[in-house]
């Protein structure tokens, strides 16, 4: 199975084949939310720390999971429906979902945003962000779980060339990532 790059900086080991890095992409969604709650709630983090953590969190909902959406609306969706056209209601609820559930990650974005570079985080903000990143976090649990158990498990029983082509399309995806 052909490797697929990933983005960096969200701390969590990197996988290479699919559908395990579509895993791997809702493993980082719930480990970077939890950093995020866990600064928004914890005692008052040095600044280094809030800067690692803020900067992670917009990265992830930046880069990879806009990527992660298209990996799936363009890539693995499509070949399931051919696969197994049984999934397509399945398929159409998790296409809506990635519209629907934009929202709340919108407000975590804009959150981090007004986070990044800063110092300190005052107890309002840091409020906030728990908050907001609970929201994304429970918003996203159901879709995550239906894709983890419907989904990719069929994913695995698509044929190796397909699992090949779809690796590849993500890999093009993410050419023009840093390294
Ligand atoms: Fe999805
Ligand atoms: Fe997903």
């Amino acid at each position: 199975m052909a490797d697929v790059p990933h983005e960096s900086g969200t701390g969590t080991p990197r996988t290479t084949e699919v559908p395990e890095a579509l895993v791997d992409c809702h493993h980082r969604l719930r480990k970077v939310t939890a950093l995020a709650v866990a600064l928004g709630q914890g005692p008052a983090a040095p600044a280094e720390e809030i800067r690692d953590v803020v900067s992670k969190v917009h990265k992830y909902f930046t880069v990879a999971l806009p990527l992660h959406e298209e990996d799936e609306d363009r890539s693995l969706f499509p070949r399931l429906l051919e696969a197994a056209p049984e999934l397509a209601p399945t398929i159409a609820l998790l296409r809506a979902d990635h519209h629907r559930l934009a929202p709340p990650v919108a407000a975590l974005v804009a959150l981090c945003g007004q986070l990044q570079g800063g110092q300190e985080l005052p107890s309002q903000l840091a409020g906030a962000l728990a908050a907001t990143a609970q929201a994304v976090a429970a918003s996203w649990q159901d879709h995550l779980a239906i894709e983890e158990r419907e989904l990719f498990p069929a994913a695995r029983r698509l044929s190796s060339a397909v699992r090949t082509v779809i690796a590849e399309e993500m890999r093009a995806r993410r050419a023009h990532l840093p390294a």
